[in-house]
């Protein structure tokens, strides 16, 4: 069995901030009880012309780079999305095109918020077999197209974004536990309906999210604590001994909660709720590559991600940071369209 690591990160962040106080102009709600509620202050929408592999795109460019890997030496690309730019084809053999990943497979993921930790899972596995040498996992959601501005309790929880990160055979370890789970029998607990039940026929309003927010936060206060106590003993770390607890963004509480189950200091949190609202698969994605951006991983850090959602689903990652070099700076370039 081989060594996985993660060798770079990337991210995209969408241009247009809108404000809890933007909100109160279209919804019957305040910016005081969005942020005591969730701890959301503003969230990022892309512009009508942005798509999930646009997105995408920018993000694994970022990523490749920080990896010092040529996309013609990548053997896999993974997207993670429940919002691709379309049912078919996947996104991912559009971005590995557009990246120039030439010689890679390229398939979809849905496992909703859990769907980038998941996918880091899925790839290691390729990985560690010895079946692929470089896996490109993006992980990233566009709700905004998908939001109920009907529905006041959902609308403020999300917003878009995307990251994505290389894996690669390595020499020492970096994914060191792995841990996945699903229970279909919360599966309408949050749900964009459109599918084969759901056909796109009639009123486009009838496809938004949906969500019980009352029992999703129970069940996530419930079960994310067990999830980061047993990656941590897969990975025979205590919880104290994690350096950086990177989880899905939902919800500022839940994590408060969680923290507070594990005894964890709240500083330990990677955190952008603030800024970012919940963007589903992106939470984790895009969380890491501005920590390693801002340089807040060292080498032999141990970092814990937990992802939770929509299926119900939950999926656990240790990580053991390796990487020393800087984040490439973002470049305008790289939401080109690929050269023909
Ligand atoms: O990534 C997917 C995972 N999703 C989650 O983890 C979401 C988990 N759930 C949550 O984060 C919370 O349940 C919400 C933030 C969605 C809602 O917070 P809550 O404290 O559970 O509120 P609630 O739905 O129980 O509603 C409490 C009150 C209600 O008013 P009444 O009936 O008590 O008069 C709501 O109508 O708050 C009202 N309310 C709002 N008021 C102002 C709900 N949303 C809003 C709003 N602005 N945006």
């Amino acid at each position: 069995m081989h060594h996985v690591v993660l060798s770079g990160v990337g991210h995209y962040l969408p241009t247009r901030v809108v404000t809890n106080r933007d909100l109160e102009a279209v919804l019957d709600t305040t910016d005081d009880w969005i942020a005591s509620h969730t701890g959301i202050r503003e969230r990022r929408f892309v512009t009508d012309d942005v798509h999930m592999s646009d997105m995408a795109t920018v993000a694994a460019r970022q990523a490749l780079l920080h990896a010092e890997v040529e996309p013609a030496d990548v053997d896999l690309v993974i997207c993670a999305s429940s919002t691709p730019d379309y049912l078919m084809p996947a996104t991912a053999a559009m971005v590995a095109h557009r990246v120039g990943a030439v010689r890679a497979a390229a398939f979809d993921m849905e496992a909703a918020c859990s769907g980038y930790a998941y996918a880091l899972v899925v790839a290691s596995q390729f990985i560690r077999s010895g079946m692929y040498r470089r896996v490109l996992v993006i992980g990233g959601d566009l709700l905004s197209r998908f939001l109920n501005w009907k529905d006041r309790a959902t609308a403020i929880l999300f917003g878009d974004g995307c990251g994505a990160a290389v894996l690669e055979q390595g020499t020492e370890p970096g994914i060191v536990a792995a841990r996945l789970g699903a229970d279909g029998s919360g599966a309408e607990h949050i749900v964009i309906p459109l599918g084969s039940r759901v056909p796109p026929v009639g009123d486009p309003s009838r496809h938004e999210v949906r969500m019980k927010g009352r029992e999703v936060y129970r069940w996530a206060v419930g079960l994310v604590p067990r999830l980061v106590q047993e990656t941590c003993a897969d990975a025979g770390w205590s919880v104290a001994d994690v350096d950086h607890l990177v989880l899905h963004q939902a919800n500022l509480r839940i994590l408060e909660a969680v923290a507070e189950r594990l005894s964890v200091p709240m500083d330990k949190l990677v955190l952008n709720i603030d800024r970012m609202a919940n963007t589903s698969a992106g939470t984790i994605a895009v969380a890491l590559a501005e920590a390693a951006g801002q340089g807040r991983f060292a080498a032999g850090d141990k970092l814990l991600l937990a992802g939770f959602g929509s299926g119900l689903t939950w999926a656990g990652v240790g990580l053991r940071w390796t990487i020393t070099r800087p984040l490439p700076q973002h470049d305008a370039r790289w939401s080109e369209p690929a050269q023909p």
